[in-house]
């Protein structure tokens, strides 16, 4: 039997009259990168508020392994291994390229008292080795010659991937991902996808909101379909490109860079 990281059940938000999702349900297996897609205003970054608690549901219940998401706070979800990127980028002002990338790891820390102490006592040891895997994840994204950079001087994309890889930093068992390759060139996105599945390849489980649909059918191992608030369809790439009305309403004929 799949293993299921995330399991989302009955998610329902009402913003006043508008249903912002609704009754949306599925699995995201552990290990897989999971991609939703659909139209602008779908409800993509809500469900994402809403798994992580930023807004409060008004039905439905998530599970994240065994343990119910519940009212739990934002940042003690984080801390259980669920770590999340915003749809804008977010970087640190007046921090180089690595002091933000380290930053993530740092915020993990901070978390846990008793890690906090460990971080203290071991503190030159552990800081070269979080530079070390912070240098790694620069050049796995491409950034490495940003290292020293001022982090606002980057290019909106490089900042995009830098958000990617400060939420790498905090060891998550999943990640989730609200339009990473937003403002993205085209080789910038090539090296998003191969991180992306050399993230899912290190086991950590990946759900993504994506627009760009060549990143999605490349790298999504399930593909879920919301459109205003409903989940319309769930499948392979490969079936969802198969799927009519989902290439009408979202796909158009051109899978390649089209919006869904
Ligand atoms: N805090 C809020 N208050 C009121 N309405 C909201 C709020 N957040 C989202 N909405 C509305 O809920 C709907 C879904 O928005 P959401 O941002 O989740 O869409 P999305 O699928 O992420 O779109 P996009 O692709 O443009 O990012 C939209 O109609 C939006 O205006
Ligand atoms: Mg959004």
């Amino acid at each position: 039997m799949t293993e299921i990281a995330l399991a989302v059940r009955e998610m329902t938000k009402r913003f006043g009259g508008l249903v912002a999702t609704d009754n949306v349900s599925f699995d995201v297996p552990v290990g897989s990168v999971t991609a939703l897609i659909g139209p602008n205003g779908a409800g993509k970054t809500t469900l994402f508020n809403l798994i992580t608690n930023v807004y409060r549901t008004d039905r439905g219940e998530v599970r994240f392994g065994e343990v119910s998401l519940g009212a739990m706070q934002p940042a003690r979800i984080a801390a259980l291994g669920l770590v999340r990127t915003f749809q804008a980028a977010r970087v640190f002002p007046g921090m180089t390229t690595l002091e933000n990338v380290l930053a993530g790891a740092h915020l993990t820390l901070r978390s846990h008292p008793l890690r906090q102490m460990l971080w203290l006592k071991g503190a030159r040891q552990e800081e070269r080795v979080l530079i070390a895997k912070g240098e790694a994840m620069l050049e796995l994204f491409g950034l490495r010659a940003f290292r020293d950079v001022a982090a606002t001087d980057l290019p909106m994309g490089a900042q995009k991937l830098l958000d990617v890889i400060r939420a790498l930093m905090a060891r998550p068992r999943m990640l989730l991902l609200d339009e990473p390759a937003a403002g993205l060139n085209d080789s910038e996105t090539a090296e998003l996808g191969a991180a992306l599945r050399a993230i899912r390849d290190s086991g950590i489980t990946v759900m993504v909101v994506e627009h760009n649909m060549s990143l999605v059918m490349g790298v999504a191992d399930q593909v879920l379909v919301l459109d205003a608030g409903r989940l319309v369809a769930s499948g392979t790439p490969d079936e969802i490109r198969q799927n009519t009305e989902v290439i009408q309403a979202y796909i158009g004929q051109d899978t390649e860079s089209g919006p869904c």
